[in-house]
């Protein structure tokens, strides 16, 4: 799809078909993690797919956001990979994990298929019902599947700061 397409057709999906999802697409949107650009090339991504009834079960222990999706991924940083800066102690494992996830949504969008970030959850109820280590640090659950028909974009979605709102020239 085209890139702006991708971009401008893109919203949170919270009402999901009950189709699964390729595992052709799976794989290209993980395959998508590995171009992503991380801070000293940390490379700090671990990543766990739902997909199964088990799985998914599981994540609505974790989040009441599932929305019927057939896929939700766990993005985490590995703290361990962490890159730190030794100037001011700055550590980048957010930073990173937030474009991973971004690069995970975008391509899912390519590949027509719809998404929807998740930060409604607790790190400790993750760490109880999914048997992680400690040093994977979740900093977001995606969504992924077909939207239904009736799904529409919510009214945050069209509200929307003007360019002029939020840039300031230098
Ligand atoms: C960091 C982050 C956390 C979010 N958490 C949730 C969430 O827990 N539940 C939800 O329904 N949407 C969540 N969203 C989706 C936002 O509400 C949504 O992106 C925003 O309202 C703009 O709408 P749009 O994505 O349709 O353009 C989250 C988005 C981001 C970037």
């Amino acid at each position: 799809m085209e890139f702006d397409k991708v971009l401008s057709e893109r919203f949170s999906v919270r009402e999901y078909k009950d189709i699964p999802v390729e595992e052709e697409k799976i794989q290209a949107i993980l395959d998508a993690v590995r171009l992503a650009p991380t801070a000293k090339n940390s490379q700090p991504q671990k990543i766990y797919v739902a997909k199964t009834k088990e799985a998914l079960e599981k994540v609505d222990l974790v989040t009441p956001n599932r929305f019927g999706a057939p896929v939700a991924m766990l993005i985490c940083g590995d703290s361990e990979k962490a890159c730190i800066l030794k100037s001011n102690g700055r550590n980048f494992l957010e930073v990173d994990a937030t474009i991973i996830q971004t690069y995970m949504m975008l391509k899912a969008g390519d590949l027509g298929l719809s998404t929807c970030w998740i930060g409604r959850y607790t790190n400790d109820k993750v760490y109880e019902v999914f048997n992680i280590p400690k040093n994977y640090i979740p900093y977001g659950i995606l969504l992924v599947g077909y939207k239904s028909d009736s799904a529409v974009p919510s009214n945050m979605h069209l509200s929307r700061l003007e360019v002029e709102d939020f840039t300031v020239t230098l």
